[in-house]
């Protein structure tokens, strides 16, 4: 039967451990041209901008001896031109896995169900799986070890958010989360990610201090404020999300050795100053870099 990867909660911690180890073991052999996807091609469906993740798609793809397809926003138009079932069942006719940045998690969803062919969530409204794989890599990289760290997430309880939770208390890293009230994370997911918390015997603290969110954490994470398909909202959020910038004053209470994370795109002093994210404890591009190690790992996963 075919597999799809839309959230990480459907994969079991020894699977994610498992791409870890094979994005790891592709990072070595970083630059060598491999033949396991010859012959077979990969389909970018994408509803909304990205550099990451369709680059490191692109080449990642290309690193595996297949042929990708970029498809943006007005080309396949997904509901609107034709439904996503035609859509699901055309591409799969052709391609040998579609890859889907969507607005709402309901659309790849419905494509992962009519396609015949494993279906990869490249950014929907409620989870980011490939980012929080990378950043677990990256987490890894760093420590050495997942047991006994603590992540603090500073701001807005979204996508990347969901992912990195569920991500992070699968391999037994604890997580801390603060943000302001109505922007919590959803809470299904929440319940979700304390189940899985309880088997790895991690904790999950959700708060709205953001210094004792960070209080002595080993890693700290900040995405944007204002996420796409929300820029109405700018003004309302960027107000009220003021008091959960990650700065240097705030720093002073994280882990002395603490690292920096962000999925990027940044707007340096919103969510991070400049100081930080472009300072000595930021690893903003090891994550970027990782997205297209950790993304091979999940085709080969899928596609072999
Ligand atoms: N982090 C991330 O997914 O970046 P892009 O939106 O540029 O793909
Ligand atoms: N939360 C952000 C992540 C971008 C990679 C967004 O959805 O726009």
């Amino acid at each position: 039967m075919k597999r799809d990867l839309i959230r990480l909660s459907d994969y079991s911690g020894d699977e994610i451990l498992g791409l870890i180890d094979s994005a790891d073991r592709l990072k070595k052999q970083k630059g060598k041209l491999r033949a396991d996807l010859e012959g077979k091609s990969v389909a970018l469906v994408f509803q909304k901008p990205s550099n990451r993740t369709r680059v490191s798609f692109e080449v990642g793809v290309y690193e595996l001896g297949g042929h990708c397809l970029y498809l943006g926003p007005d080309e396949i138009n997904l509901g609107k031109r034709e439904t996503t079932h035609d859509v699901a069942k055309t591409l799969s006719r052709y391609v040998h896995c579609i890859v889907a940045r969507v607005f709402d998690n309901k659309d790849i969803v419905e494509l992962a169900k009519y396609a015949d062919v494993p279906v990869i969530n490249a950014l929907c409204d409620l989870y980011h799986p490939c980012q929080a794989l990378a950043d677990i890599q990256t987490i890894r990289e760093q420590f050495g070890r997942f047991k006994g760290l603590t992540l603090a997430y500073v701001g807005d309880g979204n996508n990347v958010f969901h992912s990195l939770m569920v991500a992070c208390v699968k391999v037994g890293i604890n997580v801390r989360f603060a943000g302001p009230k109505g922007y919590d994370p959803n809470p299904d997911i929440v319940r979700q990610a304390r189940e899985f918390a309880r088997k790895s015997k991690c904790t999950i603290e959700l708060g709205r201090d953001p210094k004792e969110a960070v209080k002595g954490a080993n890693v700290i994470y900040a995405d944007v404020w204002v996420s796409m398909g929300q820029e109405k909202e700018t003004q309302k959020r960027v107000k009220e999300f003021k008091g959960y910038q990650i700065n240097a004053a705030l720093m002073k209470l994280a882990h002395k050795d603490y690292v920096f994370m962000h999925c990027l795109p940044a707007h340096r002093e919103l969510e991070v100053t400049a100081e930080i994210i472009d300072g000595k404890h930021s690893v903003i591009f090891d994550q970027a870099e990782n997205r297209l190690h950790a993304q091979k790992a999940v085709l080969l996963k899928l596609l072999k």
